[in-house]
């Protein structure tokens, strides 16, 4: 039987008590792992392998319990410093000691501070545990990088440097949960196993392109020392937004293997135009929420957050693909905390008919209804939804809006697996399909870096307060312009 170890530094931090002991819990309840798991969880504070079992226990739903004491002989805990050569070298033999003789592969996830990364690989390497011959089935190393990837391009480069320089690309996997989340996987499936969409998704027929990722949340769990390091650029655009874009704007793959997949999307994040200070002025607003009725504080007011801080925590960006099937499509991407409501959404926007037979051309200034779109929900509604006009009944000649809707509770009634569960499974599988490429990643810094050198120069369009709970800055409306329309609701 084969045995698969995953070593999680960083086990006592909340990651790990929250999504990856569960998704390794519903992977075993869905009889996903195949042979042995062993849970080795290393971090400095001492404590038995029974306590932290115990204290692993407490955030399973009872109804996960019995796997989970199915489980828990295999789960240990080792006290020790990650940087420490003695340490490593100690780790190792346990984990050979474990293995009782066999060749097992052994998954090491980084659920660390991102300064420990490079640091962690590099000692790693120097204790012979991260080797293996490409291709192994037996014996395998792989590490799962968390984000934040870098907190700009330098940062991400140097940061895939030192893996590259211990790692072969194909043993690194960097994070982000977005790609594990079913609905985000559907885009491709949606894309690209369905014939009737493609001949629409392009420049010809989509008119513009929407992503947002709205949420309620605002720095909960005295989030607001780290969010404040990073602003929603670097927590959600750079990473999250990016991916959906990516997904959404790419073309099709040559397989599903995960260089083809990733080939694409790198050629689509190397298409987005990149700003100039001016274009950062005109087509990017930055928010901060403020109290209100919603919320006692607003964002200044939080806990870890330095008087006067300028962090964004909503942005709102017109972006541009320079590429034969996007270009002149604007992408209206927008993110926030402490928004009216949580729900991430794409919506195509196809372009009007080029002529209205029943009530002749539009007249001045007017805009023409625009009655096509096409609605991916991605949370927490998931949903897809296709809006067209029908002919109200009777004899005039009014139009009405209709819309054809899935709904994934349709077709399955328990909720979609949680993110971490598929990425989890695929890392122990060695499919990387769901994982950024280092290049993706640098891409995605350079698009991000540009908005926030524009945010700096001379002439920066000033950040823009919201009240919590309201749709953000208005300022974000005028991102739209002409007959372009304005942001989605929500549901
Ligand atoms: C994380 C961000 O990566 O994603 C958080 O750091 C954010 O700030 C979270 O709240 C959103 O994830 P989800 O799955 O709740 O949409």
């Amino acid at each position: 039987m084969p045995i698969t170890q995953i070593v999680i530094f960083g086990a006592s931090g909340d990651l790990t008590a929250r999504k990856l002991i569960p998704a390794l819990v519903g992977n075993a309840r869905a009889g996903s792992l195949e042979g042995e798991i062993q849970v080795i969880g290393v971090s400095r504070s001492s404590r038995t392998s029974e306590a932290w079992r115990d204290e692993l226990a407490r955030w399973l739903p009872d109804s996960d319990l019995p796997v989970w004491r199915a489980l828990a002989p295999h789960v240990h805990y080792i006290a020790g410093s990650v940087l420490s050569a003695d340490f490593l070298a100690g780790l190792s033999a346990k984990l050979d000691d474990l293995a009782a003789g066999e060749n097992p592969g052994r998954l090491f996830y980084l659920a660390l501070k991102p300064t420990l990364f490079a640091p962690v690989v590099e000692g790693l390497s120097a204790a012979g545990m991260i080797q293996c011959p490409p291709g192994a089935e037996e014996g395998w190393r792989r590490v799962v990088v968390e984000k934040p990837f870098g907190t700009d391009l330098q940062t991400a480069m140097a940061l895939n440097r030192v893996l590259l320089s211990h790692l072969r690309e194909d043993q690194i996997f960097r994070i982000d949960h977005y790609l594990g989340k079913e609905t985000v996987q559907n885009i491709l499936a949606f894309r690209f196993q369905n014939a009737i969409f493609e001949p629409l998704w392009s420049r010809e027929h989509v008119e513009s392109v929407e992503i947002s990722v709205c949420e309620e949340v605002g720095m909960e769990g005295g989030r607001g020392g780290y969010y404040d390091t990073a602003g929603a650029l670097r927590d959600m655009v750079q990473n999250h937004v990016l991916q959906v874009l990516a997904l959404i704007a790419m073309e099709p793959p040559a397989s599903m293997a995960a260089d083809a997949v990733r080939s694409e999307k790198v050629k689509v994040l190397s298409s987005l135009r990149i700003p100039s200070p001016a274009e950062v002025a005109r087509d990017v607003v930055r928010g901060q929420y403020l109290a209100s009725e919603a919320r006692v504080s607003g964002y200044l007011q939080e806990q870890g957050v330095p008087d006067g801080s300028d962090t964004e925590t909503y942005v709102a960006i017109r972006a541009g693909i320079d590429n034969w099937r996007w270009s002149g499509v604007p992408f209206f991407l927008r993110t926030g905390k402490c928004m009216h409501q949580r729900y991430t959404e794409v919506i195509l926007n196809f372009r009007v008919p080029p002529v209205d037979l029943l009530n002749g051309p539009v007249q001045g200034a007017a805009c023409a209804m625009r009655p096509n779109s096409l609605h991916l929900l991605i949370q927490p509604h998931e949903q897809i939804r296709l809006g067209f006009l029908v002919k109200q009944p009777g004899p005039g000649t009014m139009m009405r809006p209709a819309m054809l809707k899935f709904d994934y509770r349709d077709i399955q009634t328990e909720p979609t697996a949680p993110a971490y569960q598929r990425l989890l499974l695929d890392a122990i599988e060695g499919n990387a399909t769901l994982f950024i490429r280092g290049d993706e990643t640098e891409a995605a810094w350079r698009f991000a870096d540009a908005i926030r050198e524009g945010w700096q120069a001379p002439g920066a369009d000033p950040i823009h307060g919201y009240h919590a709970g309201s749709m953000g800055p208005a300022a974000a409306d005028a991102l739209f312009r002409g007959c372009e329309g304005t942001w989605g609701r929500g549901s």
